[in-house]
């Protein structure tokens, strides 16, 4: 099996880009990702690519080749959907594609846009991740379902508002210095807890935004690299998905997310590593409750433990685990299909040395991402490594 590096990355700026199409936001990517690699588009052999609605969106399917044109590279092009994790699955895909030695070098990404539309209208859309003939019907909404997620963790397992505040001021700060993210300003707990409600508990401020964006990552076999003299300082060393029943209504315990166990497991065993030994981490928090969700199901904490992780300070910048150093998909935005593939850029720099906040991770050399789709009935983990 063939040890996958990381030749290059590359993202746009997360938010509000009313003149540009998805083909151009992730055409932007790529280009970034091959500079960063200091390879040609031609050296690429296969795409594959992350997207959920482009078909509501921009009324656009059939996207792989498309972003191959766009790219600028040929060869077979892929476009993968599962919900929020499309690009983090896409990035799976290109890792097992170069492990098993079928290419040496690969592109993969995502792309989303979200902001040409309405917000009722891009509810309406990412509803299609939910369950259409059960939770659909029933008017069921994604801040609707977390907050049915984190009703259910108060019930089960205790914690408070507040607790789920200190992840959103968290995950706000750690974006104030980064240009990419959507929202680069610093907020307090009273500014969450007064913020008009969306879905109890939730308010403004628990919520990821609707955003537009693109993400790329150029992987390379060991072997290419080193043949080819690239600089790559930063491996994928262990992969894992897990699936989940669709609908909430079937799982065994709703503030539980055994998808995203499974995909940890999975891929801690696959980079031989434990929980213990991953320095930073990058998880899905699309609204604060899944933070905390995500934090337990990877081992970080048992069920009903991580709630007050960022209260405690055991997650912040300064923390023992910090997590979410791009300000997460909170405060750096969510365009669902580009978002997996932006954990892997923003991890790869942190690994680096070269994103914004990586002296706050100087000795780090085991970074994780966790990515997830709908309610979590999909989930792809990731752990980086540096190898130098
Ligand atoms: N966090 C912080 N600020 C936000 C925000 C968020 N999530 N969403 C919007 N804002 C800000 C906007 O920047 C804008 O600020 P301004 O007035 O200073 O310009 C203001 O709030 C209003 O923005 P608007 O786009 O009109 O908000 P909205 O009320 O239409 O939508 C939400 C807000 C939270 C309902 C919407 O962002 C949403 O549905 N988020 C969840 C997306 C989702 O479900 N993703 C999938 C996850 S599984």
């Amino acid at each position: 099996m063939n040890d996958v590096h990381v030749a290059g990355v590359g993202m746009t700026a997360f938010g509000a880009s009313p003149e540009r199409t998805a083909r151009d936001l992730f055409a932007q990517a790529a280009g970034e990702a091959f500079d960063d690699a200091a390879l040609e588009p031609d050296a690429v052999e296969e795409l594959f690519y992350g997207n959920f609605m482009g078909e509501f969106a921009e009324v656009q399917g059939h996207q792989g080749p498309l972003m191959a044109e766009a790219a600028g590279v040929s060869g077979p092009s892929t476009r993968i959907e599962s919900a929020c994790a499309s690009s983090g699955v896409a990035v799976r895909h290109g890792v097992n594609q170069v492990r098993s030695g079928q290419a040496d070098v690969v592109l993969v990404g995502g792309a989303e846009r979200m902001k040409n539309i309405s917000t009722a209208e891009g509810t309406k859309a990412l509803s299609a991740a939910a369950d259409a003939l059960w939770e659909i019907k029933a008017g069921v909404t994604f801040p609707g379902a977390y907050s049915l997620m984190a009703n259910s963790y108060f019930d089960e397992f205790g914690g408070t508002r507040e607790d789920l505040a200190h992840i959103a001021v968290k995950n706000h700060s750690n974006a104030v210095e980064n240009d990419l993210a959507q929202f680069q300003m610093a907020i307090d707990i009273d500014d969450v807890l007064e913020a008009p409600t969306v879905s109890s508990p939730f308010g403004l401020y628990d919520c990821s935004p609707m955003s537009d964006g693109a993400s790329a990552a150029v992987l390379v076999s060991e072997e290419f690299a080193e043949a080819n003299g690239l600089d790559t300082s930063v491996a994928i060393t262990g992969v894992g998905q897990g699936s989940d029943s669709l609908a909430l209504q079937d799982r065994v315990s709703i503030p539980e997310t055994p998808a995203a166990v499974e995909a940890g497991e999975t891929a801690y065993e696959d980079a031989g590593i434990t929980p213990e030994d991953v320095d930073v981490a990058e998880v899905h928090d699309c609204f604060t409750i899944a933070e905390v969700l995500a934090l337990e199901s990877l081992g970080f904490y048992e069920p009903g433990e991580a709630i007050t992780a960022a209260r405690e300070g055991e997650t912040t910048i300064d923390g023992e685990l910090p997590v979410n150093l791009s300000g997460g998909l909170k405060a750096k935005g969510h365009p669902v299909g580009a978002t997996g593939g932006a954990q892997i850029s923003e991890m790869t720099k942190l690994l680096r040395g070269d994103h914004v906040n990586s002296d706050a991770v100087s000795d780090a050399t085991v970074g994780l991402t966790h990515n997830a789709g709908g309610t979590v009935a999909s989930c792809v983990v990731h752990v980086l490594e540096v190898v130098e």
